[in-house]
Parts: structure tokens; sequence; C-alpha cells
């Protein structure tokens, strides 16, 4: 087909925080880092000369004076947001208010609010996605397939299918979706927005069928528009609705991904010696029981995160202390909690409550040879892996999490097997949950018997589980993951 366009991106991706970020350093010079995840790993797939291109938004200062300077990475396209509409889209909209409603995480009393001033930041979360459709419109060659990324980014494959008919639109759920009553506290417009701005693309992708089905039901609960509904129970259900963006009758298909982990590159990564280096420090800090024998660990990495649930993952613990004083002086609970957010007062006061919440513990049963808690909150992905390697146990109990990587990255790299301690309400208790010990997120004491029965499971019985865990862990690989959505898009030319 002839392009009608300069542009030569075949295969394109958006996302809010792209693949680099730059720091300018004390000297002036910029310092380009470069970060990883399931979409990097995905597209390092495909071939070099293909065409990809990833737009993504600057998000500090760093980004926008790299911008200025005209540094860039072949294949990035890193778009020049002002900063005051970014911090509007992304801390007010994207992360308050829609990572909100996902994550359930509202305390309703007394919010949300839905007042003057989250429609003046609704308006720059439009302005923001309106940015990515017409970067996105003007880079795309003719029929080329877009990936769009997340909750950031729900209005663009409306507004881009407007801008580019041709083109062949998908988006990707990295987190949770809303049951349809929590959604429903969004106002209509804005519900209608959001909805009506993913069927905008040809296929949606979700990480589980549960929040598949749950989009589904907001689609189907709120918008007359949308007339009808076939295929099975969310699964891959078709939504057909009435609005014509550009040619009748057009039809979202909703399919579900399941993410897994990269084996080969974590198996290698925490092999390497700043992984050992960081081992012998952590087992110098766990230290030895009183007897002499080695310390059991309960090991939990996350980002310092609401819906993570570290507070109550800490009085889980807490309690395993109180109800089971065999363990004092035998166990010690590593838990590595990174900075996250802290643009927000919100996650700024949830750190400093989780450091709190370890304090107190270790006030309360620590001795002079023993730190209950051993809590670190700088970000360091050696370290995770060194603990992912030496833990007994693993603790991931968020509250709710689209799947929750750490839950799959552990087993596969634990050295003798590590027990893991996993809520259900992770999208990843729908492939681990059977040799998972599987908790209720809420239920501190429930949580605590997990604790202890993790701890006291024999070594070949977690040995076994681990390995079963970490085949059900890799069975859908980042590559693998990225390229079944990327032909399922380009079929879509042929059908
Ligand atoms: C979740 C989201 C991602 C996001 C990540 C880190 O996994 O689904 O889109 O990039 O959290 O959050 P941040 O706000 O730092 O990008």
């Amino acid at each position: 087909m002839a392009s009608t366009h300069d542009a030569a991106a075949q295969v394109l991706v958006a996302s809010n925080r792209g693949p680099v970020s730059y720091t300018v350093q004390e000297d002036g010079s910029l310092h380009a880092k470069r970060g990883g995840g399931g979409v990097v790993s995905g597209l390092s797939a495909i071939d070099p000369d293909a065409g990809a291109l990833w737009v993504c938004s600057a998000l500090s200062d760093g980004d926008r004076e790299a911008i200025r300077r005209g540094v860039g990475e072949k294949g990035v396209r890193m778009l020049d947001i002002p900063a005051d509409v970014h911090s509007d889209a992304y801390n007010g909209i994207a992360n308050s208010v829609l990572w909100f409603v996902h994550h359930m995480l509202y305390l309703t009393p007394l919010e949300p609010v839905f007042d003057a001033e989250f429609r003046r930041q609704w308006a720059a979360y439009e302005a923001y996605n309106r940015a990515f459709a017409e970067a996105l419109a003007e880079e795309a060659a003719e029929g080329a397939a877009v990936l769009v990324q997340d909750y950031h980014l729900c209005l663009v494959p409306g507004m881009l299918r407007e801008l580019r008919p041709d083109l062949r639109i998908g988006h990707f759920t990295h987190t949770p979706w809303a049951p349809v009553d929590y959604f429903a506290m969004l106002p209509d417009d804005i519900r209608s927005q959001l909805v009506l701005g993913m069927l905008g693309a040809d296929r949606l992708g979700f990480l589980t069928r549960r929040w598949a089905a749950a989009f589904a039901e907001c689609a189907e609960a709120m918008d007359p528009q949308i007339v009808g509904r076939q295929g099975d129970d969310g699964l891959r259900a078709t939504l057909e609705y009435a609005r014509d963006w550009t040619r009748p009758g057009h039809r979202t298909r909703i399919s579900v991904h399941g993410l897994g982990a990269d084996a080969e590159f974590l198996r290698e990564r925490a092999h390497q010696a700043d992984v050992e280096e960081r081992m012998a420090a952590l087992r110098e800090e766990i230290g030895t029981a009183p007897d002499g024998s080695l310390r059991r660990t309960i090991v939990r990495v996350d980002r310092t995160e609401l819906s993570k649930n570290i507070v109550r993952g800490l009085l889980a613990y807490r309690q395993l202390l109180e109800d089971h004083p065999e363990w004092r002086e035998r166990v010690v609970h590593v838990a590595f909690a990174y900075p996250s957010r802290q643009d927000l007062a919100v996650y700024r006061d949830y750190m400093a409550e989780v450091r709190r919440v370890a304090e107190e513990i270790n006030e309360q049963y620590g001795t002079p040879g023993w730190t209950p808690v051993v809590l670190h909150l700088k970000d360091d992905f050696a370290r995770s892996l060194a603990a992912y390697r030496l833990g007994d146990v693993a603790l991931v109990n968020p509250i709710r999490d689209g799947m929750n990587l750490v839950a799959k990255e552990v087993p596969v790299v634990s050295d003798e097997g590590c027990a893991l301690v996993l809520s259900r309400e992770a999208g990843a208790y729908w492939e681990l949950g059977e040799d998972a010990i599987t908790v209720n997120p809420f239920d501190v004491m429930e949580t605590a018997r997990a604790l202890h029965e993790a701890l006291s499971m024999k070594p070949e019985e977690r040995a076994e589980r681990t390995k079963r865990l970490a085949a059900a862990a890799t069975a859908l690989p980042p590559t693998q993951w990225f390229l079944d959505q990327l032909n399922a898009l380009r079929d879509l030319q042929s059908s």
C-alpha cells in the first residue's frame, strides 16, 4: 500500500515512562539511564531495521534538557510535554484518580471529590493524551501497528483512530480494572470518555481474565452506544459499538496476555559479581541465631506503593512473632520498599508509616544480636536479586495488583527454593495460586499463619513447589507476550 506519510515507523509503542531517562550531572553533561521491563525486552525481539519507534513522555528536567539539546536514542521519541501539564495528567489524574479507582484505594467517606480542580487536571490529561495521539499519527507508516500502554493513555486509541483510520491500534492495561460499581464513582462523562477512548482500539489487552471481564462489564453498563457483545465470558469477548469513528461497526476485541518473568535475563543477571557481593552483605545483616544456625528470611521487594500492602505485611510479621515466640531470634524480615511517586504526599506519608512500623517492631522485639526487620528504602536491583536468591519465604500481599512480577521472579532465581505467600488479589494468583500459600491481604491474622506455614515448610516440598512456580511464572516470556499482541494486530490487516 502506498504511504500517504513520510513517516517510516511500522511498529510503534506509546507509554508514559520510556526506556531511557536523563539526568544532568554536576559538570553539566547528561547521563542516560536505560530501564527494563516487559515492553523493553519485548521490543528487543523485533528486527532493529523493522522501523520500530517508542513514543514516551519527558518525565523530568533532565529529560527536557535532553530534548532541548537534541540528545536522544535511535528508535525513541520523547515528547516535550510542559512540566505542569505532565504533572496534572500524571500525578493528578493517572496516579491520584485512575490508579486509585482501579486499585480501590479511596477512603470513600472523604474521597474522591470531583470538583473544579479535578476538571482542570482532566483537561491536562486530555491534552497529554492528544500530544501522544498527534505524535503517533505523525510518525506511523500507512497501516502501522501501534501498541499503547496503560492507564495514562486511555484516550489515545480513540483520538488516534480519528486522526489515522488506517492504523491498527492496540492498548494494554498493566493494572487491574475496577469493578463496575467502583468505576461508577467517576463522573458519567469521564467514564464514557475513558471507555470510548479505549474502544477506539482494535484490540484491548489485559493481564488476567478477571480484569478483562471487569472492563467489559464497565463498558456494557455505562454506554447505550455499545450495542452488543459477542464471545465468551470476557476472555475473548468482542464489543461492538455504534459510534462510527471512521468506519461503521468498528469492533474491539478483548484478550488476555499474562506477562511472565524473563527467566534467561534474570538467571544470568542474578549470578553476576555485584549480586554475590550483596548476598554476602545481606547475610551479614541477617546474622545467625544464638545457637549458631542460619536465620530464616522472609523477603519482600516492592515499590513503596499504596497497593502493595507493606504495612499490613509488617503487622502480620509482628503477629507471627507474637503467636510463635519460637521464631524470635531465628527469623528476619528483609523488606525492600523502594521510593515511588514521591511527588504525591500520600506516598511520602505511606513510606514514613512503613519506616515507623518497622522501627516499632525492632524496638519491641529486637535484641542486641537480632534486628527483626531489615528495611532498605534505596533502590538497588542487584540487592533485590540477592534477596530473591536467599529468601526462604517471599511475601507478596498486595491489596490489588495487575499481575505482580516479584511473585514470578523469586521462584525463577531462588537458590534453594522459596515458599510464596501470595495475595489472592494479585493477578499472579490466577497462575501461581496452586503452589503458593494464598491469603486475603486484609487479614493480618491469616497472613501471620501463612508466614508460619511457609517458614515451617519442608525443604523438599519448598523446592518442588518452587520448580512448579518457576515453570508457571515463565510460561509467557516478555518477548512472546509482546509478539503475540503485535501479531494479533498485524493479522487484522489480512482479515
Ligand atoms: C505500574 C504501572 C506502570 C508504571 C509502574 C511504575 O506497574 O502499570 O505503567 O510505569 O507502575 O510507576 P511509575 O509511576 O514510576 O511509572
